[in-house]
């Protein structure tokens, strides 16, 4: 694989978990029994993706904390004999190396890419948006980086959407290239029904050109008064190739209440001890 690099922007205010996220990182909230951020780091390990960087803000400490070591704790287990608990901690601190770097102001996704150029201003790199987690036999973000290694240039996941819900997400025109593989010619960001140009939608995961970084910088505030990264992509398309990848798994959104809590549920149903808890809750016995 060549893309060795993933940025995780993280840095989000997560208005729609309010009041939770005003102290809690949504990315710390769990889906099932870890937390969601933890699915998307296992992603990008598994999809060849060593060195992870995510961009926070302020009440994300937690997610540092999670992923460091917890000398009190690990020693606690130990001497009370806790031998599968200690080394789930011990597993948990050793599972990659990341780089923090902190975003300031929430001024967008595309601000917050755009915070990752010191690191990964030389070479592709991958972009995991945690909300979205995706469950699938080949990784995601892997199966981004195979159309990249072959057809070259710039890689976004693709889903088909229902038309009701088309305006919530940056939108594609393009032609197939090949089943399942659209070579994109014009995108936008959250249209109205009327003006989408087509009904795939882009989801949370990206190879993206470092070229992306220079049109970052000349980039306008857009939809929402943020940095919007599709307004960058859609400059790249001048100038470099950018494919879409109709992505084969399955997508839940855990960046809305009801997504977050519909995951947990519908997980929750294919783990062998909980989904009796489940069924007893719902059946009411
Ligand atoms: P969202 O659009 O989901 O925004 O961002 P949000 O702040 O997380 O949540 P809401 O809409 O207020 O409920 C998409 C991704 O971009 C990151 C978020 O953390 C999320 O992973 N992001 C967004 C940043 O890192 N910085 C920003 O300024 C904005």
């Amino acid at each position: 694989m060549s893309v060795k690099k993933c940025l995780f922007p993280v840095a989000g205010l997560g208005t729609r978990f309010l009041p939770v996220t005003k102290e809690i990182a949504k990315e710390m909230l769990p889906l099932v029994n870890r937390p969601i951020i933890s699915y998307g780091v296992e992603e990008a390990l598994s999809s060849g993706c060593g060195d992870i960087i995510m961009i926070t803000g302020r009440a994300k400490n937690s997610i540092e904390n999670y992923f460091d070591r917890s000398f009190e704790l690990e020693d606690l287990l130990f001497r009370r004999g806790k031998k599968e608990l200690y080394e789930m901690m011990l597993k948990i601190s050793n599972m990659a190396e990341i780089l923090y770097i902190r975003q300031r102001e929430p001024l967008g996704l595309g601000h917050a890419v755009l915070c990752g150029e010191p690191v990964c201003k030389d070479d592709y790199f991958g972009v995991i948006l945690p909300d979205d987690v995706f469950i699938s036999d080949v990784p995601v973000l892997s199966q981004l980086i195979q159309v990249h290694d072959r057809l070259g240039g710039s890689v976004v996941a693709l889903e088909v959407v229902e038309p009701e819900k088309i305006s919530r997400y940056g939108v594609i025109a393009g032609v197939e290239e090949e089943p399942g593989i659209m070579k994109i010619s014009d995108m936008v960001e959250k249209p109205k029904l009327e003006d989408a140009p087509s009904n795939y939608a882009i989801m949370g995961r990206y190879v993206l050109s470092p070229t992306i970084f220079s049109l970052l910088k000349q980039q306008h505030a857009g939809t929402g008064g943020e940095i919007q990264l599709t307004d960058a992509l859609r400059n790249l398309l001048k100038y470099e190739p950018v494919h879409g990848v109709v992505y084969r798994g399955r997508r839940f959104d855990c960046g809305t209440q009801k997504g977050w809590l519909s995951a947990n549920i519908q997980l929750a149903l294919e783990d062998p001890v909980l989904r009796d808890v489940v069924l007893e809750v719902v059946n009411g016995k």
